[in-house]
């Protein structure tokens, strides 16, 4: 795939490369000509196309740990040209766990990052989320818009907003280094991406507590019930991979206008209560195997799916017009994005009925 016309490009590292929405991100970047540095613990999700990343002597695959390897995080930013930050714990269960452990990763280890970036004058594009927006739809936004929502967090005893707190003190720090240093930078707000990779399946909670569509496909391929964290009431809009990954290489093609600030990647029209969902997961799946799925849905009360200090967030829906404006209009409805996150874990299944 080395497109020699193409090779000039800038070096681009990548934190947290491994991860799901990083490891379709290392594969668009090499595809698109540039030169990647692929950091993390783990890079076992780029082997899908390890076959053709092989290819390519534009990859350096680099697996540390960030927290212990602050010189070689040093040297890897100076070296860079741009640099991108996805690294977090980014599943709610972790969040309700180890608030500790998120603060620390997800805030000042980020820092460290910032700072370097800063030192060695180099464009920051830094993973958010649109959890910091937290409860503002309740109370008075109808759409997150990046410049004028309210961040609305809940008490600290429902310590789950720890993340929203952190990513936002962060943000905040990026945008203070912005306004102070000149740094570069953009700070992207994902809004609940899905598709193949995403975390992994489970044969019970003893294995881990992924997001939701993977407790989803693990319970559809167990033949067990399909858990309903509050009977599913809460709203989500949903962002496949591929469309994600598209809406990021445009806002990177475009970093000068987008520079010193933030956007939300999102579909409004994905919208879908967690109920709903799972009633068209299960749809999908019948269709998919050509198997009746007969187990349904079991209702779980949240402080027990995640343990004390969990709380939701009812509804979040984005203001999408910036990304729009740069011309990126997403091509997969929730059902195309389902079926095809369903298609993968089909193909991809580590467990067998009746574990
Ligand atoms: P992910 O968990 O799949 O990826 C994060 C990666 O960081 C993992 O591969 C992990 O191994 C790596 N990592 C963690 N600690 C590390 C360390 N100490 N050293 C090196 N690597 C380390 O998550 P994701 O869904 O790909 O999310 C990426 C980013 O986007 C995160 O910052 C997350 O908060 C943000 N985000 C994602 C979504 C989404 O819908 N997926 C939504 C909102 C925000
Ligand atoms: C996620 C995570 O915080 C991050 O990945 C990210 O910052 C952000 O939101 C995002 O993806 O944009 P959340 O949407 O709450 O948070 O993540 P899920 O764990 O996928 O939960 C979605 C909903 O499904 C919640 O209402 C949850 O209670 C529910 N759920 C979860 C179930 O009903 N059943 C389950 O088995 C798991």
């Amino acid at each position: 795939m080395t497109n020699e016309s193409t090779s000039q490009k800038e070096t681009i590292a990548v934190f947290g490369a491994g991860g799901f929405i990083g490891s379709h991100m290392v594969v668009a970047l090499i595809r698109a000509g540039y030169r990647v540095q692929a950091i993390d613990l783990t890079l076992e999700k780029l082997e899908d196309d390890w076959d053709e990343l092989n290819t390519s002597d534009r990859l350096e695959a680099i697996d540390i740990d960030i927290r212990n390897h602050r010189d070689r995080v040093e040297e890897i930013v100076r070296g860079a040209d741009i640099i991108i930050d996805l690294i977090a714990f980014a599943n709610p269960s972790i969040y309700v766990e180890d608030p500790l452990g998120t603060v620390d990763l997800n805030l000042f280890e980020n820092l460290r990052i910032v700072e370097l970036c800063h030192k060695y004058d180099k464009f920051l594009i830094q993973y958010s989320t649109c959890e910091v927006y937290g409860l503002a739809q309740d109370r008075e936004d109808k759409v997150f818009s990046e410049d004028t929502s309210n961040l609305i967090l809940g008490p600290i005893n429902q310590h789950r907003w720890i993340y929203a707190c952190a990513k936002q003190m962060l943000e905040r720090i990026v945008h203070a280094y912005g306004m102070m240093h000149d740094l570069n930078y953009i700070i992207i707000r994902p809004f609940n991406f899905v598709g193949p990779r995403i975390d992994y399946l489970i044969h019970s909670r003893a294995d881990g507590n992924p997001r939701v569509f993977s407790h989803f496909m693990s319970a559809l391929l167990l033949d067990k019930p399909l858990p309903l964290v509050d009977g599913g009431k809460n709203l989500r809009s949903y962002v496949h991979i591929a469309d994600a990954t598209q809406a990021f290489l445009i806002a990177l093609e475009n970093r000068d206008k987008l520079n010193r600030q933030i956007v939300n990647i999102g579909t409004p029209n994905n919208e879908t209560s967690i109920r709903e969902l799972a009633h068209l997961v299960i749809r999908l799946y019948e269709e998919e195997t050509g198997k009746t799925f007969t187990q349904g849905t079991v209702d779980i009360p949240g402080e027990e799916f995640y343990g004390p200090g969990y709380a939701d967030i009812d509804r979040r829906i984005p203001d999408a017009s910036k990304m729009a404006a740069l011309g990126w209009a997403p091509t997969y409805d929730l059902e195309a994005t389902f079926r095809e996150s369903i298609r993968y874990y089909l193909e991809h299944n580590t467990l067998k009925a009746g574990d």
